[in-house]
């Protein structure tokens, strides 16, 4: 029997994807018409072997009940939200809830950050692991860009066994190109290694001596766990060419959504000449052959133009990574992003080439029941702008957030 745990941290986090989760936890947040984390969720029950799923964060539980109630019916397998107390980090709340995955003895449990997108090969990802009889953790890994690797944790291998022999956490300079994508299978006995990690950590911490640790319960998966077990012969990665990618910015929400709708391509009888693919329908809309999907109360004006800049990760290059760009520059104005049109629950996306280098993304989020919804008036421009809930624009905007 195999379980699984996703890490999705809290409200705490997640503020690059603001105002996207502003309502909604940015686990929750719908990509290609699915939570994001129930794109983890369908591919660990790929696996006849996962019997459990363990979603573990600071969310308050009310606000996962509904998504774990509706994944509970949707999957015939064990799909629980563990609540951490207050942020314990990647290695912590594992650390905490170690009885609950434990329980039932699994052979392994599969390891997910929440704010990954992939097709997870959980299946290839099991087997390279269970041929390798010492592994107490396989690390899934990929390759990126010299100047992108050090936003990651940098693993070197060695060529041969593909052992990791050395890893470092967002190194300050570059180490390796081999860069881990937050997915894992990790034996029961990783738990003694954190167990050591923990004990020591708490000394330091009554001690005074970690500056780092906000409370006793704190642990870093990455720096306390995996760094240490480096070279032991013990820790091992296999290199994916699968296309991966971090979700933290409304820009790589986008790129998520293209491939997720590549990769679970729906119902093309229901495509009319109107919806152009990749698009998701849910299975119990009718959509009339006359329809022009346009998004619920969002109304844009005749030659008006909803554009964004185009940034990294370009849906079109097949391996890119994240930027990891803030919001705002140095200078303190808005990065060249993604326009967003803020509203709730309907995720829409237009794109297309104009004057060959310029792409429009337009997102437009949408409640059904809500009353106006963004309003773009005729002939105007909006550039990479960010647009809360009910705002009548009256005129063009560049380079604003408008509240
Ligand atoms: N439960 C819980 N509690 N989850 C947490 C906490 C916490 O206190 N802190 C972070 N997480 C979750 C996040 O929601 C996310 O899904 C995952 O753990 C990683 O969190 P970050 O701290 O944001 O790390 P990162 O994304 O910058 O880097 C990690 O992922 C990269 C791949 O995406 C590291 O593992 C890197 O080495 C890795 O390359
Ligand atoms: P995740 O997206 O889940 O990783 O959470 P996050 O968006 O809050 O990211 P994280 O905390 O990793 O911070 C992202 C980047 O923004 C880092 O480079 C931080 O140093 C920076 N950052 C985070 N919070 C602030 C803030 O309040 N002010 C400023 N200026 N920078 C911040």
């Amino acid at each position: 029997m195999l379980k699984a745990v996703i890490l999705i941290g809290g409200p705490q986090k997640g503020t690059r994807f603001r105002p996207l989760s502003l309502d909604t936890p940015k686990p929750l947040f719908p990509i290609a018409g699915l939570p994001l984390i129930q794109h983890h969720i369908a591919a660990c029950v790929k696996l006849r072997e996962c019997r459990e799923i363990l979603i573990i964060g600071s969310y308050p539980a009310a606000n996962m009940a509904q998504f774990v109630g509706d994944m509970q019916k949707e999957y015939s397998v064990v799909i629980r939200y563990l609540q951490e107390f207050t942020p314990l980090g990647t290695g912590g709340g594992l650390y905490h809830f170690r009885d609950q995955i434990r329980a039932g003895n699994p052979a392994a449990f599969f390891l997910l950050n929440g704010d990954v997108c992939a097709d997870f090969p959980l299946k290839e990802l099991w087997d390279f692991h269970t041929e390798r009889t010492n592994a107490l953790i396989t690390i899934m890994g990929t390759e990126a860009t010299r100047q992108q690797s050090v936003h990651y944790g940098c693993m070197v291998r060695d060529p041969s066994t593909k052992a990791v022999t050395h890893y470092v956490e967002k190194p300050a300079s570059y180490v390796s190109a081999l860069i881990n994508c937050g997915v894992y299978v990790c034996a029961l006995g990783a738990f003694n290694t954190m167990q050591a990690a923990f004990e020591k950590k708490e000394q330091d911490f009554y001690s005074g001596n970690c500056q780092s640790c906000p409370n006793p319960g704190y642990m870093s998966w990455e720096q306390d766990v995996l760094s240490p077990l480096a070279g032991t012969n013990k820790l091992y990665a296999m290199q994916i060419t699968n296309w991966w990618s971090q979700v933290k910015t409304p820009g790589s929400a986008i790129y998520a959504n293209r491939h997720y709708l590549e990769l679970h391509r729906t119902h093309p009888s229901q495509h009319n000449n109107n919806i152009l693919p990749d698009v998701y329908i849910h299975p119990t809309a009718n959509v009339d052959d006359s329809a022009v999907v346009m998004g619920q109360n969002a109304t844009v004006g005749e030659w008006s133009r909803v554009e964004g800049t185009p940034s990294d990760p370009d849906p079109n290059k097949p391996f890119a990574k994240m930027d990891n760009k803030s919001l705002f520059n140095a200078d303190g104005r808005l990065n060249p992003s993604v326009t967003i049109l803020e509203e709730k629950n309907l995720f829409l996306e237009w794109r297309s080439q104009i004057d060959n280098d310029m792409m429009i993304h337009l997102m437009n989020f949408s409640k059904m029941s809500s009353g106006a919804g963004v309003v773009v008036p005729a002939e105007t421009i909006l550039l990479n702008t960010i647009v809360l809930p009910h705002k009548h624009l009256t005129r063009s905007f560049k380079h604003e957030i408008i509240l």
